[in-house]
């Protein structure tokens, strides 16, 4: 297993990890995100959107009630919320599975609400320490992430930001 760790102390942080993320990914790309209400979740996909360079006069927000949100950067960037989701009926209808494995990047949160696919993707977990502050864990399977996860922390050291 692959890892990396980092607290951020700002929401703008969150943004910038994101970013950086986005920056360093090579689509196709399946990110999988769990933590609870208000833990920066959306937050990060907002700056992932920027570093896969969806225009910055585009809103990303949660599609909580659509369940999904599609954005054209260097690849598209499909936004999943599965908080309110109804059963599993609900994915198949959405065509989730095609999301899971096709060009783009795909990226979930809630996804704890559509298990057993952890091993196919980077995934993400978010928890607040306090009002300003959110630890973010990465981690995947070995070889899955290639070099992404060394580079990610790497950069995110000399940026200063850690
Ligand atoms: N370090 C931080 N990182 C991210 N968000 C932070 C941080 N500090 C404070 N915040 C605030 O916490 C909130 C995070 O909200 P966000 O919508 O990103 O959470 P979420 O995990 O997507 O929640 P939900 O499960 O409801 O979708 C925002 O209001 C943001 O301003
Ligand atoms: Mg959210």
């Amino acid at each position: 297993m692959e890892q990396f760790e980092t607290v951020t102390t700002s929401a703008e942080q969150t943004r910038k990890l994101g970013r950086l993320l986005g920056e360093l990914l090579a689509p196709p790309a399946l990110l999988f995100l769990t933590g609870d209400l208000g833990a920066g979740k959306t937050c990060f996909v907002q700056g992932l959107a920027r570093g896969l360079q969806v225009p910055e006069d585009e809103p990303v927000t949660s599609p909580t009630f659509t369940l999904m949100n599609q954005y054209r950067g260097r690849a598209p960037l499909y936004h999943f919320d599965l908080y309110r989701l109804g059963g599993l009926d609900d994915l198949l209808d959405l065509g989730f599975e095609e999301y899971l494995y096709g060009d783009g990047v795909t990226v979930v949160e809630w996804a704890e609400r559509a298990t057993g696919l952890e091993d196919d993707a980077l995934c993400l977990h978010f928890s607040q320490i306090d009002d300003a502050s959110r630890r973010v864990s990465f981690r995947c399977r070995d070889g899955l992430c290639g070099s992404l996860l060394s580079q990610l922390a790497d950069q995110w050291r000399e940026r200063g930001l850690e």
